[in-house]
């Protein structure tokens, strides 16, 4: 019995091993499970404003001089906004269809870049939240929105002084119109403000719909004594925001409100991503995202 038993196992062994062998070979001849493909999807609010485009395409371009070679795809965040274009035949995709095309046209590892300016309800519960569950069919890392850290405050703070007209005189306010929400992560925008009030006097950043408010903003400028004030948009796109709320010709517009009250006004319409200065800190954020995959 033990002689047979001996005689066996080497036998079984064999047949173990062609086995594997075979199966390994039939598993690389498919090639899909074996090769590594690496992919970028770019996440952004999105916009229906063709004219601020021009911050997308500027990302688009950056991205591919740092990271040349890796497939880049694009989603929106928002909905109303991703209907508003598809009505006019320009279809966006969303996070979910975004990675699950991907997925399907066979990349196993992806860097989900957030374009977002903060860490708020767009980030966390439309980008975070899906790609959380779509971890089980790719490998699937996640570049934080502009804001993040210290150390992108400390950048932001360098890139709006370096994005500052020229002709701004230092006498002269500059008014930041970022979007602001409900969401916990608004803390960022009177966050941006303390760092402001330490290394660039008299620029304020207020929100459409957070805190610090237009009010805020105002207060500050009459206290400053301030007789001139650069309107400048805190967004990524000179949008809907930028030209109606910020610079439009209505009377509760931001420019119509400092005009009424007897400021001398001048607006600037260009997004964030606009600026190498600002899409430079969502790249690095890419970057170390795509790094992380391995
Ligand atoms: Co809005």
């Amino acid at each position: 019995m033990r002689f047979v038993h001996g005689r066996r196992t080497p036998r079984t062994l064999c047949l173990v091993l062609l086995l594997l062998l075979f199966s390994s070979v039939a598993y690389a001849g498919h090639g899909e499970a074996s090769a590594a493909k690496k992919g970028i999807l770019l996440v952004a609010f999105g916009t229906s404003e063709p004219a601020a485009q021009v911050s997308f395409t500027h990302l688009g371009e950056e991205v591919g001089k740092r990271l040349p070679g890796t497939p880049v795809r694009w989603a929106y965040t928002s909905n109303i906004i991703r209907r508003k274009l598809a009505k006019q035949g320009q279809v966006y995709d969303s996070v979910p269809i975004a990675l699950s095309k991907m997925i399907d046209e066979g990349f196993t590892h992806i860097a989900v870049q957030s374009l977002h300016t903060i860490p708020g309800e767009e980030f966390h519960e439309k980008l975070l939240r899906v790609v959380k569950g779509f971890r089980s069919m790719a490998q699937i890392s996640v570049g934080a929105p502009l804001m993040a850290t210290p150390q992108d405050m400390e950048a932001v703070v360098k890139a709006i002084k370096a994005t500052i007209p020229a002709d701004r005189k230092a006498s002269e306010a500059v008014v930041l119109m970022g979007h602001g929400t409900h969401h916990p992560g608004n803390i960022y925008y009177p966050g941006l403000q303390w760092y402001l009030s330490k290394a660039a006097p008299l620029v304020y950043v207020g929100t459409v719909e957070g805190t610090p408010s237009l009010d805020d903003v105002l207060a500050g400028l009459k206290a400053n004594k301030v007789k001139k004030v650069w309107l400048m948009p805190f967004m990524s796109v000179a949008g809907d925001h930028a030209r109606n709320d910020m610079a439009g010709p209505e009377d509760d517009s931001w420019i119509s409100i400092l005009t009424a009250k007897g400021y001398k006004t001048e607006a600037v319409l260009k997004g964030t991503a606009e600026y190498d200065v600002y899409s430079t800190i969502w790249i690095d954020h890419l970057q170390s995202a795509f790094e992380r995959l391995n």
